[in-house]
């Protein structure tokens, strides 16, 4: 490939390039090589416009609104009209070009975190706070939290930590998963894994935590998702399909499948979990079917589907895939959804309806109802609900769920439009001066009694409980993109841009609108950088987004209702 030549007053920002332990780099194999010396500042035009033919098929449109200039991205797979990527403006590096100092020390402190195996990059730490003794599970490298430090090396041109780091925790999969006397399933993956280094011998070994050590034993369903999530990430980022063609990359798949389609005694196409099964790794009344996993798994089947191969044992999968993605997101449309028309439904649903013909089909309770819902829900707008299951709906706002719902397309493109709407207008609810809540509202007194089992870490506006994770600005910039409201995730970014480096990265924050570093918080936690590296590269390039993000496939329409937000 011949280097772009290089742009002197560009190269400051991005320039940092992470280069490994042992000073080898290597791009991955099966794609052009992308120097990690090569900066993206360093990168041209006709560059990222290369790179732009390499990745999914994404076409950008400006649309000049009245205060700001808001982006559509759609997949020209579905939207053809005959123009190329290349007639339509790409936003260049060149074009924001952004001197943050801050940029460059979430760089620096990134790079800081990985993890090498054998001298080679495999992970990202969970936080490296120099000033905390008590380190707890924090020296690991989380399945979940490696996410958004994958998306930055991606976005970057570094797939090889990435790469390691699926080719790792298949490894692990395959290892013999027993918690007492019980053999888990063989398509579990870990919470999370740690390198142990012996010096003396100079030898690296790992171990890997499938809940047995977690607090509260709790079963890391998210992490099976998120690898697969990745590797379509991967190979849509890189146009590598060589890793996820790989025979022990397809059998990691149908494993993880294996454990998500296996029927049961369920009467739902959604997920039965236990507590703290995901981000939110407490008890905090998430038991059932959270929208977390629910949204999770939806993506993880569409990505699954998209990356296994049409042999017979693929086939199979692939046909049971489109039957449960037809049911889940009926499902979920239906049942999930809120907003000011269904929740007056609720309100004034009938009970004890027997039959097939019943309207109220979970026998929800309207007295159930929590009195903070009815001043909460805007004339605009709506979100899928936390949870439903039998005489159960959760009505609590989950930020992350709800992200997912809307890239995956979980959520019809109103849906997804309605969601943002809410966070428009429920702005110092869900943002306040932090980004962004990872639930609302906060449980407390004899509730968070009950509920979280008197956690401490977790009492009201604290951690789980109502706390703010820097994390979700990735998804909620990612979100913003995807439906063409960019000037939400700039006001976002603006918040976090304030306070996250002078804070020293916290894990989260605490308050009702955020204010205050949490109590219990890590500094320097590597996906609050991660996720603000994330939300800035997104913005400076939107195509960055197809990596994660996907259009609706037409065959899964919407039932027919009645909700104000569906137009
Ligand atoms: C906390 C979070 C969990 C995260 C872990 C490591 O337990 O709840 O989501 O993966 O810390 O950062």
């Amino acid at each position: 490939m011949d280097r772009p030549k290089k742009r002197d007053k560009l190269r400051a920002v991005y320039s940092m390039s992470c280069i490994y332990e042992n000073g080898e780099k290597k791009g991955a194999e099966g794609i052009r090589e992308v120097s990690s010396m090569c900066s993206i500042s360093e990168m041209t035009d006709e560059y990222l416009l290369s790179r732009l033919h390499d990745r999914p098929r994404l076409k950008l449109e400006r649309k000049k609104s009245n205060d700001d200039m808001s982006l559509s991205l759609y997949d020209s797979a579905h939207s053809l009209d005959g123009r190329s990527a290349w007639d339509t403006p790409v936003f260049s590096i060149k074009d924001s070009f952004d001197p943050n100092p801050m940029v460059t020390e979430a760089w620096e402190a990134l790079c800081r975190s990985q993890v090498y195996f054998r001298g080679k990059p495999v992970g990202t730490i969970a936080a490296c706070d120099p000033a905390s003794d008590e380190v707890a599970n924090y020296d690991q490298v989380f399945v979940r939290d490696f996410v958004p430090s994958a998306l930055a090396f991606l976005m970057k041109g570094e797939p090889e930590i990435v790469k390691n780091f699926l080719l790792k925790t298949l490894h692990i999969q395959g290892q013999k998963k027993t918690i007492d006397r019980f053999k888990l399933g063989d398509g579990a993956m870990p919470a999370s894994f740690k390198v142990l280094h012996n010096p003396i011998k100079e030898t690296d070994t790992i171990i890997a935590d499938f809940g047995a050590s977690a607090i509260g034993r709790v079963a890391p369903v998210d992490s099976g998702f998120w690898w697969i999530i990745l590797l379509r990430a991967y190979t849509k980022s890189t146009g590598d399909h060589s890793l996820a063609e790989r025979p022990d990359c397809q059998k990691g798949m149908r494993l993880i499948l294996s454990l998500c389609l296996a029927e049961g005694f369920d009467t739902f196409p959604t997920l039965l979990c236990a507590d703290g099964c995901s981000m939110i790794d407490r008890r905090m009344g998430v038991y059932g079917y959270p929208i977390e996993i629910q949204a999770l798994f939806f993506m993880a089947l569409r990505s699954a589907l998209s990356m296994l191969k049409h042999d017979s044992e693929g086939k199979e999968f692939m046909d049971k895939i489109v039957k449960r993605l037809n049911a889940l997101s009926f499902h979920m449309r239906s049942y999930f959804w809120l907003d000011l028309q269904q929740l007056n439904d609720i309100y004034r649903y009938k009970t004890e309806e027997y039959s097939h013909t019943a309207v109220n089909k979970f026998n929800v309770i309207p007295d159930s109802i929590p009195d903070w819902i009815f001043d909460f829900m805007p004339l605009r707008g709506g979100y899928f609900v936390g949870n439903v299951g039998p005489a159960h709906m959760d009505f609590r706002w989950f930020a992350l769920g709800n992200c997912i719902a809307i890239l995956s397309s979980l959520a019809t493109p109103e849906q997804s439009n309605a969601i943002m709407d809410l966070i428009e207008s429920r702005w110092e609810e869900l943002v306040g001066e932090m980004p962004l809540k990872i639930c609302y509202p906060a449980m407390e007194s004899h509730e968070w009694r009950i509920v979280t089992g008197c956690d401490p870490k977790n009492t009201r506006w604290s951690y789980h409980n109502g706390g703010s994770w820097p994390v979700l600005l990735w998804l909620l910039t990612a979100a913003s993109i995807k439906t063409g409201r960019p000037q939400i995730a700039r006001r976002a970014i603006d918040l976090a841009e304030a306070r996250l480096l002078k804070d020293g990265w916290p894990e989260y924050y605490d308050g009702k609108s955020g204010r205050f570093i949490g109590k219990q918080a890590r500094k320097f936690q590597t996906w609050s950088t991660a996720g603000y590296l994330v939300a800035k590269m997104m913005m400076d390039d939107p195509t960055h987004v197809g990596m994660i993000s996907m259009e609706e496939e037409k065959h899964m329409k919407p039932p027919l209702r009645r909700s104000s937000s569906w137009t």
